[in-house]
């Protein structure tokens, strides 16, 4: 026997008013249907079912399980109701199996939470995950009797007056075992204002059969909201980025605004780290000891080893940063850019697919592409690797203590050996010898007898 989630992932969410698959907007950088996954595996799960319909290839391209845990797709082909849809996910499922019905919308559901609902089942046939709210339009609510035992849930559209007033509703989460659930779905009937089979009537059935139903109290509404609209999900979001944010505060970062950081992905940090206004975390970041990134600055999938400085409004993709190195204000690092220790970038600088040795530096205006750079460079303002020539990427190798001076082209693939000092405005084609002054532009000429034009007359 074993817990399988049964993750109900069909609907089309016509309220999203979109062409991708409702559940696979993102949320903190990854799809909604995802954090149900990634929800399922922590909490020890090993295999778990997916029923899927609207958006079908699309939806089981775009998630997956960590190697632990086992996913399996039931196509729900129609939409007939939810009872419907976890009858189309039992399959594999065998009768002292517990199932957890989870969904693939409602994406902060936790762990602790699924495990406490799935321990909320000993000593009952049927466990409902309920919570308060203070609106509870539209949702099931919870009937009990005057013991307080839950009689049934009943739909908004199936309800009476007095039914309606009720606030504690039905999350759409529930435990059972699978023999009970399979004989329950067998006996759903669509005699209901929506014409649908509702696995809420799971509770009456198993009321008539004597059966006791329990439930658990989720205290978080936003934990077990579900994503109908555009306005659902952005509150949703703002509830992950808090969570996350609060994360990394207590881990020992000091945010500046914790409503204006973002992160769409892991993070891990060091110690002290200092995060200024509006900065963008995405992908997998690490930050070491003692960094701090300026306001406005975008890193995805960067390393930054122990006390960095990211200057304000830059840019870093796919970068990995030695200690002590400082970065723009207004830089891009692209991908495969790797700055040694105490490397300098500066502002308006652009670097791609290059190494920048231990405390180079690269101030002002630049692009570096595709170069393997030494220890110890000055890269004057304004130099430029040409490194791409229509067809084919070039390599630029530039030694120890190499001096570029301003506005210098290095027309790749060339090197410039070590020691080597190119004088300004130089565009360089060949190996410049190490050691030497290596120019290469036009020598300035003085014409003594020349006379500034005049305006003619007529
Ligand atoms: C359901 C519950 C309600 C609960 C509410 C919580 C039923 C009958 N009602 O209502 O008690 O308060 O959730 O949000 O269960 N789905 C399918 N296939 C289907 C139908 C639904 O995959 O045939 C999926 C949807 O994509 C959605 C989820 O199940 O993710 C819930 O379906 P929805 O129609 O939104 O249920 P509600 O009517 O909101
Ligand atoms: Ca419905």
């Amino acid at each position: 026997m074993s817990l399988i989630p049964i993750i109900l992932a069909a609907g089309q969410g016509t309220r999203m008013r979109s062409a991708l698959p409702k559940v696979l907007h993102p949320l903190a950088g990854k799809p909604l249907l995802q954090h149900v996954i990634d929800a399922c595996c922590a909490s020890g799960v090993t295999r778990a079912v997916i029923v899927y319909g609207h958006g079908g290839e699309q939806v089981q391209q775009a998630v997956h399980a960590d190697a632990s845990m086992q996913l399996d797709w039931a196509l729900q082909a129609e939409q007939k109701g939810t009872g419907h849809a976890v009858a189309q996910g039992m399959a594999t499922v065998a009768d002292d199996d517990t199932v957890l019905v989870a969904y693939g919308d409602v994406p902060l559901v936790r762990s602790q939470t699924l495990e406490a609902l799935a321990q909320g089942l000993e000593g009952s046939a049927l466990c409902v995950l309920t919570t308060m709210v203070t609106d509870p339009s539209g949702y099931g609510r919870i009937v009990r009797d005057a013991q307080g035992r839950v009689t049934a849930i009943v739909e908004e559209k199936d309800a009476d007056a007095p039914t309606r007033l009720i606030r504690e509703i039905n999350t759409g989460f529930i435990a059972a075992r699978g023999a009970d659930l399979k004989r329950w779905l067998a006996r759903l009937s669509p005699q209901n204002a929506q014409g649908e089979y509702y696995l809420t009537d799971c509770v009456g059935l198993a009321v008539a059969e004597g059966l006791p139903v329990s439930t658990v109290a989720c205290a978080d509404a936003l934990e077990v909201e579900g994503v109908n609209n555009r306005l659902q999900l952005a509150r949703l979001e703002r509830e992950a980025q808090r969570r996350q944010v609060e994360r990394l505060m207590l881990e020992g970062v000091t945010v500046a605004d914790p409503a204006r950081l973002d992160a769409r992905g892991s993070v891990s940090t060091g110690q002290d780290v200092f995060l200024d206004v509006n900065v963008v975390l995405t992908g997998h970041v690490v930050l070491g000891n003692r960094v701090t990134v300026g306001p406005g600055c975008v890193l995805t999938d960067v390393e930054i080893g122990d006390d960095c400085h990211i200057h304000a409004h830059s840019v870093l993709d796919g970068a990995r940063l030695g200690a002590g190195c400082h970065v723009g204000p207004f830089a891009r690092l692209r991908p495969d850019t790797v700055l040694e220790e105490t490397a300098r970038v500066g502002n308006f600088v652009e670097i791609k697919k290059a190494r920048i040795g231990r405390g180079s530096k690269v101030n002002h205006l630049s692009y570096i592409g595709d170069t393997e750079m030494g220890t110890g460079v000055n890269i004057g303002a304004g130099t430029i690797t040409c490194n791409y020539d229509g067809v084919n990427k070039h390599l630029t190798r530039i030694g120890d203590r190499v001096f570029i001076g301003s506005c210098s082209q290095l027309v790749a693939p060339v090197t410039v050996e070590e020691d080597a000092v190119i004088g300004a405005g130089s565009t360089i084609t060949r190996t410049a010898p190490a050691g030497r002054l290596t120019l290469a532009r036009a020598r300035q000429v003085t014409i003594n007898d020349w006379q500034r034009p005049v305006k003619e007359k007529k």
